[in-house]
């Protein structure tokens, strides 16, 4: 049974490799995730069949309460709970790798691993594994709204972070020089946990997202490092592809949100201020029907959706895939509109989408679609806010300045289907809503959508009259 251990390495780690690959395009995703899956798959069984596991006892009561907890959590799980689903796995990943490090710590505590390869791995890994267990803790409360999700800053803030960071670097080098200094483990594992909260409380939950992917990298970063420290190279591999995507997401994301990269790295930003845009509400905001809306798109020759959030939660997307079909059907050129950090997850609106089965080609990224919205008949807004909110690129001084946008308020008309004025999730006002070529669309998403649907198909829905 041992030959297959490494088999399982090498197999294991191209599935990897390949389902990385396949993910990276919507119409292979699928084949992507059944290879991630089977990969892990035989990663477990790879670990199971080594000669060094003595009994199985430990091992079968532990899957089954991970599967028992796992299952309901991912078939229950909705979609727009992605990532704080995400967060609360990446804090049991990096607590598992933090504890594995302090197993394999007790047993290297002897005079003659000092100062050794080993060592100053398990401390390296342990750091980063404590810290984002507890960062990813507090990423969760926010994102659930168990924790506030601002930005909770105090005086002196950066300091006390430093300070912590390098009492927990000091404390892991003494450790690596001196093993048997074991009564300076509990102090250092204290400060990592300690330090990946402080990491985490001065950000926003409007950065959240970045933060998650960045934890995603640091928790592989530990596991590649706990390879090296256990000699299991699948862990290493498997580690590193983890450590880098999540990076390279990470860079994506803060680009996507016009975040300085450097910021998010120590921890600083995120304070997001109150939008600027406000003053009294004498603006006019005009309301329509989704029969006047079915009016102007059957009239028009381009229609550029712009999904959002909204359409998430109301789960929209069917009947935006029948509005497509019906608009396509009167010859209008439909185009869809995505912002790379619209919903709440990397890849949202896409996923959404292509369940709905809107031909993929019709999607359009932010740079492709702005230079073509002045040309455009209508936008059509479905659920989005922040995204779409031209005070991110006209004021400087609201919360999301510089964040690109989709241009959607240079179309030379704009609906808007959302249920009331309220703010996005920013919580920074949006001064389209009252612009001249705005009609807003108040109501459900799925029932707005619908309705203009059904109107086109010559069914009328009776919504706005
Ligand atoms: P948001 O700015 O969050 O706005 C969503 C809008 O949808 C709200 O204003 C809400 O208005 C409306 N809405 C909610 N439920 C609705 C329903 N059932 N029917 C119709 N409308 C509904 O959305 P966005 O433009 O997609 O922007 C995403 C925001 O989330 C950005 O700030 C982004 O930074 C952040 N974020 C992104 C991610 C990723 S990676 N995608 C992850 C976390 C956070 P009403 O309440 O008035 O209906």
């Amino acid at each position: 049974m041992d030959a297959f251990v490494p088999w399982s390495a090498i197999i294991a780690s191209g599935l990897f490799i390949l389902s990385l690959y396949w993910m990276s395009h919507p119409t292979t995703a699928r084949r992507g995730v059944r290879a991630g899956e089977v990969g892990m798959l035989v990663a477990i069984l790879g670990a199971l069949v080594h000669h060094e596991v003595v009994s199985y006892d430990l091992i079968l009561i532990a899957m089954v309460a991970g599967t028992a907890v796992g299952v309901p959590m991912a078939l229950l799980m909705p979609m727009t709970a992605i990532p704080q689903r995400t967060a609360i796995s990446h804090a049991f990943g990096a607590l598992a790798v933090g504890l594995i490090g302090a197993a394999e710590y007790y047993k290297h505590a002897r005079p003659e691993f000092a100062g050794g390869f080993v060592l100053w791995t398990l401390m390296f890994e342990m750091l980063l594994g404590f810290l984002t267990c507890t960062a990813s803790v507090v990423a969760f409360g926010k994102l659930q709204e168990l924790l506030p999700g601002k930005a909770l800053v105090f005086p002196g803030q950066r300091i006390v972070n430093g300070g912590v960071a390098l009492a927990a670097l000091v404390v892991a080098v003494l450790i690596a020089l001196d093993p048997t200094r074991t009564a300076l483990f509990p102090l250092f594992v204290a400060l990592a946990l300690a330090f990946g909260v402080l990491l985490v409380i001065p950000i926003g939950g409007a950065d959240m997202p970045t933060v998650i992917a960045l934890l995603n990298s640091y928790a592989g970063l530990a596991a590649s490092a706990m390879g090296f420290a256990l000699g299991n190279k699948l862990l290493i591999v498997a580690g590193a592809l983890d450590g880098a995507s999540g990076f390279i997401l990470a860079v994506i994301m803060c680009k996507a949100m016009n975040r300085s990269f450097a910021n998010v790295m120590f921890g600083g930003f995120g304070a997001v201020a109150a939008g600027a845009a406000g003053g009294k509400d004498d603006r006019v905001v005009r309301s329509a029907s989704a029969e006047e809306a079915a009016m102007q798109m059957e009239n028009a020759s381009s229609v550029v959706i712009i999904p959002g959030y909204g359409m998430a939660v109301s789960q929209a997307q069917h009947k935006v895939s029948e509005l497509y079909q019906a608009l396509t059907k009167k010859g209008v050129d439909v185009k869809f509109a995505i912002h790379p950090v619209a919903g709440r997850m990397p890849g949202h609106m896409n996923v959404l989408l292509a369940e709905a089965n809107v031909p993929y080609e019709q999607l359009v990224e932010l740079d492709d679609v702005n230079p073509d919205m002045p040309q455009t008949d209508v936008a059509l807004i479905i659920g989005a806010n922040d995204t779409i909110n031209p005070a991110a690129r006209d004021d400087p001084k609201c919360g999301i300045a510089g964040m690109p946008i989709i241009e959607a308020d240079r179309a030379k008309s704009v609906f808007v289907i959302k249920r009331s004025m309220a703010s996005g999730f920013a919580g920074v006002d949006n001064p389209i809503y009252f612009n001249s070529n705005t009609q807003m669309l108040f109501g459900d998403a799925k029932e707005m959508v619908g309705s203009i649907a059904k109107e086109l198909a010559g069914g009328g829905s009776g919504l706005g009259h």
